[in-house]
């Protein structure tokens, strides 16, 4: 993997940016489990969402040429050198759903602009199978407006999908322990029961290991 080669990125590299990362860097420090470090982070989180000037534009923009499809930009912000944390931004088209898929990390994600709806799906079965089938049930189905945020605890409450219900398109900040964009998760039809390889990617930084597809599952 090379870990050791590799250095932090800021692909926004501002006072703001770098104190909240250091903040979080602190609080993991200073817990024992990713329920503590959330409850640390969350106040520093809630002000990156009350604060309109940090993020620019490019940030709070769609993109055509997507992994997450329906024109949804994913945007790297930050992703530390042993990739166990990212900050990106995600940016959903009005009407446009991504697809049902998971994290595989604890985060936190909250609402910077305009309105989502999540839903929520819990496993009928606890086994994973990639490539196999996996029985979904929507537990949850509520409204995130600016400034609300939820945890992500896998492997509890890691399955969602968000809808942007805004007129405008919603842009949510995401703070996972891992490098989310590159790291092969999974998508669900809940329909089918169907689960595929899922690796959304970041509209403005590549992912280093491209050739590193699972299951020979072609996962674009
Ligand atoms: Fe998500």
């Amino acid at each position: 993997m090379g870990e050791e080669s590799r250095e932090d990125e800021y692909l926004l590299d501002t006072q703001t940016v770098r104190k909240f990362i250091t903040d979080t860097r602190l609080a993991i420090s200073r817990s024992r489990s990713p329920e503590q470090t959330i409850e640390a982070i969350r106040p520093r989180f809630a002000e990156l969402l009350a604060d309109e000037g940090w993020l620019p534009e490019e940030f709070q923009s769609v993109s055509a040429e997507s992994g997450m499809g329906g024109g949804i930009g994913q945007w790297l912000i930050f992703r530390s050198g042993a990739r166990d944390l990212s900050l990106f931004s995600l940016v959903v088209p009005p009407g446009s759903t991504t697809p049902v898929h998971d994290h595989l990390a604890w985060g936190l994600v909250g609402l910077y602009r305009g309105e989502q709806e999540e839903t929520v799906f819990s496993r009928r079965d606890e086994t994973r199978s990639v490539g196999g089938r996996e029985e979904l049930e929507p537990v949850v189905r509520r409204t995130i407006r600016r400034g609300d945020f939820y945890p992500l605890l896998p492997p509890k409450d890691d399955i969602h999908a968000v809808r942007t219900t805004s007129e405008v398109a919603s842009v949510s900040i995401h703070l996972l322990a891992n490098d989310t964009g590159c790291v092969w998760r999974h998508s669900y039809n809940p329909d089918t029961g169907e689960v595929k390889p899922f690796r959304s990617g970041y509209v403005n930084r590549s992912c280093e290991d491209e050739e590193a597809t699972p299951r020979g599952d072609g996962g674009s």
